[in-house]
């Protein structure tokens, strides 16, 4: 299957879903491969609008347009909601709102997405120079002063409103807390820490841990694919050069941990007798990323093995996991992780078929970018 074909076949699934779910939104895969919808406040609530955005801007097809537009006042209520924000917001709004005036230059678009940014910076810790990630005090304090590797995906909000703004402090607290994510999430060799821990009264870093991964000194697949694409896209903003330094060098930590299909399971450092779930969705979110980190490296040979190894990845999700077969799917991708410990595993994910969207794309030149 060619990569158009595929971006066809996708379209066409999106498509026939776009009835189905109305103004609802994917938030995970059932077996019959039909979708669970979003409750209120989820942070997967974008992936579908971004979707429907991608597909629009290929395609030219209102159907498209019209479908995404249903998905705006969910967001723009949401911004009410203040309760419901977390570090999150990226997500949210970079493939909703953001998209929507990139797309077409609505202005009330633009504005919506300016205030999500602003509720966004306003999570950020002076002394430790991060954006607190969750809101949950549930195990105890640690949430005040916890970052996670994911959250550089939500610096595309802030980068951009620092533009559209004209607030330096935006792009100030992404720059401060993609460097803090270095320093701290970031281990020697090019892994990664889910999640690093800071005295939120004093900002000192306390310790890494994980959430979603095998163990706290294990590599999360999904969380390193986050790293891979987040710091791509914080170099894209600032050419700031340890940037992409760091997309490189947890690029290369995860090529060297692939399996031999190239599609990672859910965690780099499985023992002996773990689970050993794939997780679909953090190979396209690293293929996508690696296309990117391969455009901003230009046309030389370091910018061609990145782009042979996400058209690797590329390939073995569409040879091994797609759902093209079933008439009756909703989503893309089969055997998505989303959260292994608490038994979700084997699904189909919004953001894997966002994600794979977005890299096909990229693997044929597009450029279109919501982040
Ligand atoms: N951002 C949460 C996840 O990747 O599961």
């Amino acid at each position: 299957m060619t990569y158009s074909q595929a971006l066809a076949q996708a379209f066409d699934i999106i498509r026939r879903t776009i009835p189905k779910m109305g103004t609802d939104r994917p938030a995970i895969g059932r077996s019959d491969l039909t979708y669970e919808r979003c409750h209120d406040s989820h942070w997967v609530d974008g992936f579908w609008s971004g979707q429907l955005w991608l597909a629009y801007a290929e395609t030219g097809d209102e159907v498209f347009l019209e479908a995404a537009r249903l998905q705006r006042p969910y967001f723009i209520a949401r911004l009410d909601r203040p309760e419901s924000h977390d570090h999150d917001l990226g997500f949210l709004y970079s493939l909703s709102l953001v998209a929507e005036y990139k797309l077409t230059g609505d202005q009330d678009a633009r504005l919506g997405a300016l205030r999500a940014a602003d509720s966004l910076a306003r999570r950020y810790n002076v002394r430790g120079r991060f954006i607190r990630a969750w809101n949950s005090w549930a195990n105890g304090e640690h949430n005040r002063g916890r970052i996670i590797i994911d959250s550089m995906e939500n610096l595309g909000l802030l980068f951009w409103a620092a533009q559209q703004a004209g607030q330096p402090r935006y792009r100030d607290i992404a720059v401060a807390h993609a460097q803090t994510t270095i320093n701290t999430i970031v281990r020697a060799d090019g892994s990664t820490y889910h999640s690093f821990v800071f005295d939120p009264q004093t900002g000192t870093p306390v310790r890494g841990e994980t959430v979603q991964g095998y163990a706290d000194e294990s590599c999360w697949s999904r969380g390193q694919s986050w790293g891979i694409h987040g710091f791509a896209l914080a170099y894209c903003y600032t050419g700031d050069e340890q940037f992409r330094a760091t997309a490189v060098r947890l690029a290369d930590y995860a090529l060297a941990h692939l399996p031999d299909d190239r599609v990672p399971y859910w965690d780099y450092l499985l023992p002996d007798g773990a689970p050993r779930y794939r997780d679909s969705s953090a190979g396209a979110i690293m293929a996508a990323g690696l296309f990117l980190l391969a455009d901003l490296l230009g046309s030389g040979a370091e910018a061609a093995l990145y782009r042979q190894a996400a058209r690797a990845i590329l390939d073995s999700l569409l040879a091994g996991y797609t759902t093209f077969d079933h008439p009756q799917a909703e989503g893309l991708l089969t055997q998505g992780a989303s959260h292994v410990a608490q038994g979700y595993a084997n699904n189909m994910l919004p953001y894997g078929d966002y994600f794979l969207i977005e890299a096909l794309l990229r693997a044929q030149g597009r450029t279109v970018f919501f982040w």
